[in-house]
């Protein structure tokens, strides 16, 4: 093998989600297996010990592809000369928390992040943040990383996808990679809009496959409200789904969608479908494994386009709230 090392970045390393991820990434599952990759592990300071035992673990494991493991509180050497850098650290939501608690918690820990991967990421950065509220946070990071084109910013709506796909092939009796064409539009929050109008099941829009009422009072609470639903039923929130759909992620967006299918992302808006410029909101996409691309003249109809505007009138104010407190 004579591939140098893909630098990986993991903030919140020593968490749930990066205790699920951190080991399928050092075994191919995310880069692919002729891929190595060396791996940077950010922390908090009072973390770093549990990050270090991770880090033991990781070595135990003798993975092939793993040449390295860097573990640190300073953003500014994490970030250097990282390629991927997938931003999971932040404050959970606790049972009983909306997420618009979480901006101020959470605000002030992506603009020195924003700041850190501008200086010194890799030319071929994509960044994908994963840490709730993940859209408005990977917007944080982004205005501050002025020299990074925005299209290597994105937000984690795969899980939803994934979420949705499951409902999906459960109600019509088909396997997971039968359902195609997917999409979750808006917020990874309670108001994202999982549209069934588009997604597929043997070549047939999945909205006449199904009755209306369990397209809008089931299949979509159950999607949106998911994450919620976990952190009842387990006490935290999702984790080992979590980091397996930032590996569908990224191993989509470096080595590209399908031809005939499309996945959900969420990147900055350049106005598509009338989300208003700048918004890091959930699309369908597609990647020839360079940029991602929205998937351009679906036919929205008044059902979807109310779901869609709701969600995105979410983001606005999430993007005012954290304008007003000065992180934008
Ligand atoms: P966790 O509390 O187990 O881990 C978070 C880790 O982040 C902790 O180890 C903490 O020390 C670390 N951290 C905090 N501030 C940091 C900083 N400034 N730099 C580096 N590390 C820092 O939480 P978790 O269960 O792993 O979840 C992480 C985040 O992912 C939460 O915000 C959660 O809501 C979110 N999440 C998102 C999705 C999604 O689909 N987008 C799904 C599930 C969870
Ligand atoms: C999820 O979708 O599982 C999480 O984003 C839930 C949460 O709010 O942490």
């Amino acid at each position: 093998m004579t591939k140098s090392p893909v630098k990986v970045t993991v903030t919140g390393a020593a968490g749930q989600i990066g205790y699920a991820l951190l080991f399928r990434i050092a075994s191919g599952a995310m880069l692919g297996p002729d891929t190595p990759v060396s791996l940077s592990l950010l922390e908090i300071t009072p973390a770093l010990k549990a990050a270090e035992g991770t880090a033991m673990e990781l070595d135990d494991c003798a993975f092939p592809l793993l040449k390295g493991i860097e573990i640190t509180d300073d953003a500014n050497k994490a970030f250097s000369g990282t390629s991927v850098a997938l931003l999971v650290g932040a404050r959970p939501r606790g049972p009983g928390m909306e997420r618009a608690d979480l901006l101020q918690a959470n605000g002030g820990i992506f603009k020195p992040q924003g700041e850190a991967l501008n200086a010194g990421a890799a030319d071929d950065i994509r960044v994908l943040v994963v840490g709730n509220p993940a859209n408005t946070n990977a917007l944080i990071a982004h205005s501050h990383a002025p020299d990074i084109p925005a299209e290597r910013f994105s937000a984690m709506m795969r899980l939803d996808h994934n979420r949705a796909l499951t409902q999906v092939a459960k109600k019509l009796g088909v396997g997971v990679d039968e359902v195609t064409k997917m999409t979750i539009w808006g917020n990874h929050s309670a108001s994202q809009y999982p549209d069934l109008f588009h997604a597929q099941v043997g070549g047939k829009s999945v909205a006449e496959q199904v009755d209306q009422t369990w397209l809008s009072d089931t299949f979509i609470p159950t999607v949106a409200k998911r994450g919620a639903a976990i952190i009842d039923a387990r006490g935290a929130s999702s984790a080992a789904s979590a980091a397996n759909a930032a590996i569908d992620h990224v191993r989509s967006w470096v080595h590209g969608t399908p031809a005939d299918d499309w996945v959900s992302a969420a990147i900055p808006s350049t106005g598509e479908y009338g989300v208003p410029e700048g918004l890091i909101s959930g699309f369908p996409v597609t990647s020839d494994g360079g940029d991602w691309k929205v998937v351009e003249g679906l036919d929205i109809d008044e059902f979807s386009r109310a779901r869609i505007d709701a969600s995105v009138k979410e983001l606005t104010e999430e993007r005012d709230a954290v304008k007003g407190l000065g992180l934008i």
